[in-house]
This record gives C-alpha cells, structure tokens and sequence, in this order.
C-alpha cells in the first residue's frame, strides 16, 4: 500500500547544500512522516528546527538506516562511497548529490524538467544520481533546442559561486574580501589562490586531456542525461567570489537555423526556465537575481553573427537550490508520485 508519509533523511544536513534540502522540504510541504538529520561526529548534538520542531543532528557512522525511505546526500563524494551500499540495503532509496555514481551505467543520472523517465531505473541500485550544478542548468535551456533543431556543438564558459565547494568556500570569500577592506595579508585555503576580487579557471582536479574534472563532467553528464552518446559539448569552468548562484555564457551551433526569436518562443514553453532578456541596461538576470529563487534564467539571447546556425546566450541559476537540493527533492517528488 502506498504511504501517506516518508522517512526521509538528508546526511550533509549541516552543510551548505544539506540546509537548503531541509528548507525546500518545508517549503514544498514533502509528505514526511519522520526527518532524520546526519552529519559527521563534528556537529552531532547540535539541533536544527525543521517545521516548528528541533531535530537533533546525529553522527551518520551511527546511525541504522532501517526504516528510511528516502535518503538525500549532500556529505561528499567519499561519504557517499561509504553510506549509500549502507542506506540502499537497509530499503532506503538515495537520492546523491555527489560525483560518487553519477557515472556508473546502472546508476539514472536525472534531471526532473528533462529526463523524469529515467527515475524508473532507480532500481537495482536503489540509488539515484543527482547530476552536477553547472550541467543542471545548461541542460534545461538546451533539452528544448536539442529536441527541435537538433545540437551540432557548445561552447560554455562558466562563471561559478563559491557555494558549490561549500560552506568552508563560503567562509573563505567572506574572511579574504574583509581582510582585503582591512588591509591584511590573505591566505588561500579551501581554494589553491585567492578568491576574494579575482577569478579562478581551475574548479576540481585536472585531467589527463587538460581539462579540470569539472569541464569533464559537464560532457560526461550532458551525454547521460540527453542520452546522445556523442554530443559535442567544450566547458571552461571558472570560480568567480560570488557566493551564490551559476552564470553560463553559452554558444551553441544548431543543426537547423533557428532564429533568436524562435529560441525564446521554445524557451517560454520550457519547464523551470524563465527568460528575462530586456535589451536595456539590467534587463538581464544575475547571481544576485537569481539566489534563493528555484527558476533557471536565460537572458541576453541573440543569433551568432560568426555562424549561420549559432545562438548565444546567458544562464544563471542559485546553484544550491535547482544545482543542488531542489533537483534532489524534485526527484524525491518524482519517486513518491510513480514509483514508492
Ligand atoms: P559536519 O558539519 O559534521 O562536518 P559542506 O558541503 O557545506 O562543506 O558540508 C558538508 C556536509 O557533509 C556537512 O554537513 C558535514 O558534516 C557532512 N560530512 C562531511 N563528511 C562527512 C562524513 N564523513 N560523514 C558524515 N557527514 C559528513
């Protein structure tokens, strides 16, 4: 029989992702029965309010994972190595916000407004992969244009907040940007050089090709998510001291023309997309526009005056919010609704 309600637990709950699930719970009214809060032996004891109430934050290496329904992980790649067999064998279903899974073939990698079918395969696994931030929010401007023209190739370059690497990211801008005002040496931590006033075209580790394992997982996960086995997608990701929200300035060759005016007409009809592109100063969104909000913005649209089938445009999305925990709790919706 289906339930009425569900156990869900988010492990990471202190973390910058972890807190923004416990309040996109709240706010979508998800149907809970009991909210578990795991973290590390660090912030165990600790309490958090969810609806009115205080739960108690409890060490995920003791914590017993039966009777969990739906588990959201936001606790790191090496957390989610270790919990997820744990959560999945006891019944629960783990919705991962990490790159722990995301590439392996009998793991769904989804993107609600895109791919809600591929939630079906949750099974054998019992886990489902939450796809990186950055791929999110492209994906949901591209999926319409792939659909109707056809996609030949795209170029993005990535302007990110330092909130995906993050609650210590987060602390760094704030600590290096005051420093800065107060005339005081910096020191790098979290990141390899200064954040605070500069740009960083480095975000995770550097593969063998040249490209960081950012730029890698935008392609990898694009291909995934569109089921187009070879699409041509290029990444130059790039840390900006903004502290929340994803811009993307994006160049997409179609493999039909389709005119810019066509392009906003298709997005007008997309899913989770809104566009805001006013050709007069500020009449385009912004991280600041779009932090604390759930929709992906696109702005600045205009055909390529390089290419006879390219388009250009902007996309900015709160990267904790649909990069990160609404897109869980979409799925966790997603999988309430079909399948648990
Ligand atoms: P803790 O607060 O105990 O360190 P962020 O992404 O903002 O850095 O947050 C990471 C989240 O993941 C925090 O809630 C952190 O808990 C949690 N975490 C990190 N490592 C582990 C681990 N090994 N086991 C459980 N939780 C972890």
């Amino acid at each position: 029989m289906k339930k009425s309600a569900y156990h869900v637990a988010i492990l990471g709950a202190t973390g910058a992702v972890g807190e923004v699930m416990r309040e996109i719970l709240a706010e979508r009214q998800f149907p809970i029965s009991q909210l578990t809060l795991l973290a590390s032996e660090r912030s165990a004891g600790g309490t958090m309010d969810f609806g009115g109430k205080s739960v108690r934050v409890q060490d995920a290496a003791q914590f017993d994972w039966q009777g969990v329904d739906i588990a959201l992980f936001s606790a790191g790649a090496a957390a989610s190595e270790i919990y997820a067999p744990l959560a999945a064998a006891a019944g629960a279903v783990v919705i991962d916000n990490t790159s722990r899974y995301r590439y392996e073939e009998d793991i769904p990698l989804v993107v609600p407004e895109v791919n809600p079918q591929r939630v079906a395969d949750y099974l054998p696994r019992r886990i489902i992969a939450n796809p990186n931030c950055s791929t999110i929010q492209l994906l949901l401007v591209l999926k319409p244009l792939a659909d109707s023209v056809g996609i030949e190739r795209v170029v993005v370059s990535t302007y990110q907040a330092v909130s995906g690497a993050g609650s210590r990211a987060i602390q760094e801008l704030g600590r290096q940007t005051l420093g800065i005002f107060q005339q005081k040496e910096v020191s790098p931590s979290v990141f390899p050089k200064q954040i605070a006033f500069n740009c960083l075209p480095q975000i995770d580790v550097f593969q063998d090709n040249g490209y960081t394992k950012e730029e890698m997982k935008m392609l990898w996960e694009s291909r995934k998510i569109l089921e187009i086995p070879d699409f041509s997608l290029t990444a130059t990701c790039v840390r900006v001291p903004v502290f929340y929200g994803h811009s993307e300035a994006v160049n997409v060759v179609t493999k039909q023309k389709i005119s810019a005016l066509e392009f906003q007409e298709l997005l007008r009809k997309a899913q989770g997309v809104q566009v805001w592109d006013d050709q007069k100063p500020g009449g385009w969104p912004t991280a600041v526009d779009a932090a604390g909000k759930d929709p992906t913005w696109v702005g600045r649209i205009r055909e390529d005056v390089s290419h006879p089938r390219g388009l250009n445009f902007w996309v900015v999305a709160d990267n904790i919010r649909k990069g990160a925990a609404l897109n869980s709790v979409q799925i966790a919706e997603l999988l309430i609704r079909d399948y648990l």
